[in-house]
Order: structure tokens, then sequence, then C-alpha cells
């Protein structure tokens, strides 16, 4: 330090030195401006060249001066610098060593405690792992004793399992049988109702079919659409001249009054000459005389077809009334020895009985429903014959030998029409 001391003081009476030589170099310029040199380069006067001569002095001075400062500087420098070089070097031998030893020092002091703490840590990670292994251990015997636990308690429930599913098994089939009868029961319930349904079913079409669709095996029908007058249908046989007679006619009726005539055959002179009329309920053939007649009580039923057949022989007068092939009602001596003559009227659903100026017909005779099947025999057919008719099997193909139904001629007039099925 004392070195850089020295070249500073150096440094600074040099620059001090170098600052006076400039102040007097300045007023050699200022002088210098005021010289004036000639074209060929000699001066004009003496006394400009002492200056010169000064100037020059002072230059070398200065120049020698400074040379020797420059030397000085040197070696003070180069003294100083050796110096400083030489203390950076001990500096840095010292640092070195004193670096060094601390590093040194630190290092093994560091290491050790390092080491220490290394040893500690593995120690520690020794035990961690002791402690880990023993934790897992403990884990893996609580796993162990948790599987067994869980095992014993699954083999528990597998067990409870069984026995729940042997029991529900056995419930089912319990509740099987139980249903079964059930079951049964609603099978029977459903079979009962679907009976019941098919028998309402059943009697509806049949209602229908009474309506619509005409008896044994009959594909034509004559409908008197109401009570009237004019409506009624004339039948015309060859010959009705007749000792005895069998009259057989499927009827189904609407309405009935006290005379409601089915048929009536009836001439000029008489036109009773045949009857077959309702009253009420009742069915009425009456021969030759509307007195003279057989009743058959509570055979009819409005709205269903019905075979009457009504049978008449002048020789004992024997009469019979037969509803459905069953004999309902049976006289004798009705009209005995009368004759029918033949040339008359024979009506289905009115009667010609002259009541009426003008020939007009009565209303409250007239006839309403449906007729099929009118057949005449010139003879009292047999009890078998008439039961056969009635079987509705084939009576409308049965024909009789004075009227034969879908042979002789009937004419419907008013609003009798015929309907076919
Ligand atoms: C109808 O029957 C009633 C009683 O049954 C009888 O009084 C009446 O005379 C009968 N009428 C005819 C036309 O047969
Ligand atoms: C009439 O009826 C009676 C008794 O029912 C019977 O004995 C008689 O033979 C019948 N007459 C004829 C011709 O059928
Ligand atoms: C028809 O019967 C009604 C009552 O049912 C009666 O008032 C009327 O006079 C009768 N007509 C004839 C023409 O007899």
């Amino acid at each position: 330090m004392a070195a850089l001391t020295v070249i500073l003081w150096i440094l600074l009476n040099l620059s001090h030195t170098l600052a006076e030589d400039y102040d007097e170099l300045q007023l050699i310029h200022g002088m210098e401006n005021k010289i004036s040199v000639l074209p060929d380069g000699s001066c004009k006067c003496q006394k400009e060249l002492t200056k010169w001569d000064k100037l020059f002095v002072m230059l070398e001075d200065s120049q020698m001066k400074q040379s020797i400062l420059q030397h000085t500087t040197d070696e003070v420098c180069k003294v100083e610098l050796q110096s400083v070089r030489s203390e950076m070097r001990q500096l840095a031998a010292n640092f070195a060593e004193t670096c060094t030893s601390a590093m040194n020092t630190l290092t093994l002091h560091d290491m050790a405690q390092v080491g220490q703490k290394v040893a500690f840590a593995l120690e520690e990670i020794r035990e961690t792992k002791v402690e880990i292994m023993s934790e897992q251990k403990n884990i893996l015997q609580q796993l162990l004793a948790v599987s067994q636990d869980l095992s014993n308690r699954l083999k528990t429930l597998e067990m409870a399992w069984q026995t729940s599913a042997d029991m529900k098994d056995q419930r089912l089939s319990f509740d099987i049988k139980k249903r079964v009868p059930e079951n049964l029961g609603t099978t029977v319930n459903s079979l009962a109702t679907q009976l019941q349904q098919s028998k309402a079913e059943l009697t509806r079409y049949q209602k229908w079919s009474d309506r619509h669709i005409l008896p044994s095996g009959c594909d034509m029908a004559l409908t008197f659409p109401m009570r009237s007058k004019k409506i009624f249908a004339s039948v015309h046989p060859d010959d009705m001249t007749l000792s005895s007679f069998t009259a057989c006619v499927w009827v189904k009726a609407t309405s009935v009054l006290e005379k409601t005539i089915v048929f009536s055959y009836g001439t000029k002179r008489n036109p009773y000459q045949i009857q077959l009329y309702f009253n009420q309920s009742s069915a009425v053939l009456s021969v030759h005389s509307d007195t003279s007649k057989i009743v058959a009580q509570n055979v009819v039923s409005l709205g269903q077809w019905t075979y009457f057949c009504a049978t008449w022989s002048a020789e004992d007068g024997n009469a019979t009334l037969w509803v459905d092939g069953k004999l309902a009602a049976a006289s004798s001596g009705v009209a005995v020895g009368h004759n029918i003559p033949s040339g008359g009227l024979l009506q289905l659903g009115q009667e010609k009985n002259g009541c009426c100026t003008g020939g007009d017909f009565d209303k409250n005779l007239s006839f309403s429903g449906k007729l099929t099947g009118f057949n005449i025999w010139d003879r009292v057919i047999s009890k078998n014959e008439i039961q056969s008719l009635a079987s509705k099997d084939d009576s409308c193909s049965i024909r009789g030998n004075v009227v034969g139904w879908s042979v002789t001629e009937i004419l419907p007039h008013g609003g009798a029409e015929f309907i076919y099925n």
C-alpha cells in the first residue's frame, strides 16, 4: 500500500509540473502567433530567436525531466508491482492455504456430519424398513386374518344362501302348490266367464238367427210387416175340394189379437170353410163354421218360429192341432160329414168374411209376422210325418199335394213380400 501511495504522489507531482510546463507553452504559443516567418524561411529579427532558444531549452529540460520521471516511475512501478505481485501471491497463497485448510476442515467435518447423517438416515431407513417390514408383516397378518374372516363369513353366507335358496325353493314349490289351485280357480273362473260370454253370444246369435234365419232349411218366407187390411197373400191351388186335410205352416207372429188369421179358406157362401187363427196365445182351428173349432191353449210364442199342423177328417169329424210336432189339441165330431168345396179364396194373413162394405178386409184380423213352409194335403198325415216335418230338418223340402210350398202360386198383396235366406 505504501508503494501505491508513492506512485500517486509521484503522479500528482508530475501532473503539476506538466501543468506548469503547459502554461509556459501557452505563453509561447501566444508569442508564436506574433512571429512572422519570411517566405524564404529566414527570420527578420534577432530577439525572437532567443525566445525560441528559451523554448527549446525548456522543452529539452521538460523532456529530460519527463524521461527521468518516466524512468523513476517505471522503477517505482516495477518495485511496487513486484511488491503488489508478491503481496498478491502471498495473499493468494495465504488465501489458498486458508481456503484449502478451511475447505479441508469444512469438508472433513461436513463429511463426518454427512456421514453421520447418512448413517443416521441409513439407520432410519433401515429402521423404517424394519418398521415397514414389520408393518407389512402386521398388515399381511391382518390381511390374512381378514381374508380368513372373510372366507369364513363367505362360507357362512354361502351356507346361509344355500339354506335360503333351499327354503326359497321349498317356498316356491309351496307357493306353486298354493298358486296352482288359485290358477285353476282363475282358469275355471275365466273359463266360466268365457262360457257365459259364449252363451250370451250364442243367445244373441240365436236371437239374431231367430229373427233372420228361417226354420227347417227353408230358404224363403212370406213377411207381413205390419197389421193392415191390405196386407195379405193369396194362394191359388188347383183344387180345394176336400173331405179331409192336413195343413201345416211355420209361423212367427209379431203380435196377436183376439183373432189373428194365419190362413183362411172361404167361399162366397161360407167364408169360414177353414180357418186357422190365433186368439192371443191360443191356436184355433175351425172348419165349416166359426163355432165348430178346436183350441190349443198357450201355444203361441211371439217372435218364435213355431210349427203348426191341423188335421181334419169329415168321416168322424176328427180334428187335431199339432204344435212343433206335439199334439196340442184333438177333438172328434168337428164338421162331421162336411165337404169343403173348391172355388173359394185361400188367403194367408187375412180372411174374407164379407164384414165390410166394398169387400174390404178387417185390419184387426190381419196377421203381422212371418210364415213359411205352408203345405196342404188332402188327407190326414201320420203323426210320424208331422213329427218329421216339425224336426226342422227338411219341412220345406216336403210339399203338400194340394198346396206345395215353393210350388203352388202364392201372391203377396199390400206390403206382404217374400224374403229369402
Ligand atoms: C178368444 O178367447 C176368449 C177366451 O179364451 C174367448 O172368449 C173368445 O171368444 C175367443 N175369440 C175367438 C175369436 O175365438
Ligand atoms: C178319430 O179319433 C178317434 C179317437 O181319437 C179314433 O178312434 C178314430 O179312429 C179316429 N178316426 C179316424 C178316421 O181317424
Ligand atoms: C179393431 O180393434 C180395435 C181395438 O182393438 C177396435 O177399437 C176396432 O173397432 C176394431 N176394428 C174393427 C174393424 O173391428
